[in-house]
C-alpha cells in the first residue's frame, strides 16, 4: 500500500486571523510536544480511546484537534484500512503528523481548520474522535463542533471524546485538575519535563474551558447537540487530571 499524505488548508481568510490556543499552551514549546506526550502517558490515553471508537475496516474518520497526528496514527495501527483525515488549526502541528505518516508509510489527510467546521459532507463519517482538544475550544466553537459532528457523521455513527472532566471527587480535586504537588528541586532533562508538567498541570487547572468539561459537561454537550446516548464509558486519573472518555452516537 503507497501512502498518500496530504495537507489541505479549508481556513477563510477571517479564520486565519484567528487566534487559537496551540498543544502546550505556547507556540514556542511545540516542538516539545510528542516527547512530553510520550513521557506523560498520553500514548495510553490514545489507545484507549481508539478501542472505545472501534474503527472497522474502510470507515471514515475525523480526528478533530490532532494536533501532531498521535491519536490519527495510534487509529491507522490498529485499524490500517480505516480512512482518517485529522483537522487543527495549527498548521506546524499538521506538518509534524505529515512526516510521521510518510515515515510510517500510512495514507493520512490533514486539514487546517477549527473544530466547528468537520471537513465532511454531511452524513458521510462513520466516526469523529477528539482527544486533550475540546478544552481548547472557546463556548461558542464547542457548540458549534457538537452541532457539526452531528451533521457529518451517518445515523449509527459514534463520537468518541477523550479530554479532562467528568464527574470529581474530593481525591481527584486535591490532586488532579485543581492540585498542585509544590516546588521540587533539581536540574536537568527529567526536571524540566516535570517542570512542564506542572506548568500544563496548571494551565488545566486554570482553563476556564476545562470547567465546562466538569460533571456531565461532555456529556451535556452532545446530548444537547441532538446526540443519542451519550455518556462516559471511561475515565482516567492522569497527572494532569482526570481523563474522561466519552461516546455517543448519532441516530
Ligand atoms: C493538547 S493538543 C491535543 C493534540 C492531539 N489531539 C493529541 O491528543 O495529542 C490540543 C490541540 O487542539 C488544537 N486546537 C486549538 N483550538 C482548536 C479549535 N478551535 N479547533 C480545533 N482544534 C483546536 C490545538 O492546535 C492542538 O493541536
Amino acid at each position: 500500500m503507497t501512502s498518500d499524505v496530504r495537507i489541505l488548508d479549508q481556513r477563510t481568510p477571517e479564520e486565519r486571523e484567528h487566534p487559537f490556543l496551540p498543544g502546550m499552551g505556547k507556540a514556542w514549546l511545540m516542538p516539545l510536544y510528542d516527547v512530553f506526550s510520550r513521557v506523560s502517558g498520553v500514548g495510553a490515553l490514545h489507545r484507549r480511546a481508539v478501542e472505545v471508537a472501534d474503527v472497522g475496516p474502510g470507515q471514515a474518520v475525523v480526528d478533530v484537534g490532532c494536533g501532531t497526528g498521535n491519536l490519527s496514527l495510534a487509529l491507522l495501527a490498529a485499524q490500517p484500512k480505516a480512512r482518517v483525515t485529522g483537522l487543527d488549526p495549527d498548521g506546524h502541528s499538521l506538518r509534524r503528523a505529515a512526516r510521521k505518516a510518510r515515515r510510517r508509510g500510512v495514507s493520512l489527510t490533514l486539514v487546517q481548520g477549527y473544530a466547528d467546521r468537520i471537513p465532511a459532507e454531511d452524513a458521510s463519517l462513520d466516526h469523529v474522535v477528539s482527544s486533550l482538544a475540546l478544552h481548547h475550544v472557546d463556548d461558542d466553537g464547542r457548540v458549534a463542533f457538537a452541532r457539526d459532528a452531528l451533521r457529518a457523521l451517518r445515523p449509527g455513527g459514534t463520537v468518541t471524546i477523550l479530554d479532562f472532566g467528568g464527574p470529581m471527587t474530593d481525591a481527584h480535586e486535591a490532586h488532579g485538575v485543581h492540585g498542585g504537588q509544590g516546588h521540587q528541586h533539581g536540574h536537568g532533562p527529567f526536571h524540566f519535563l516535570r517542570h512542564l508538567s506542572q506548568l500544563m498541570r496548571s494551565r488545566v487547572a486554570q482553563n476556564p474551558v476545562v470547567a465546562r468539561n466538569l460533571g456531565n459537561g461532555i456529556v451535556t454537550l452532545l446530548a444537547e447537540a441532538g446526540f443519542d446516548d451519550a455518556r462516559e464509558v471511561d475515565h482516567v486519573d492522569h497527572r494532569f487530571g482526570r481523563v474522561t472518555i466519552v461516546r455517543a452516537t448519532r441516530t
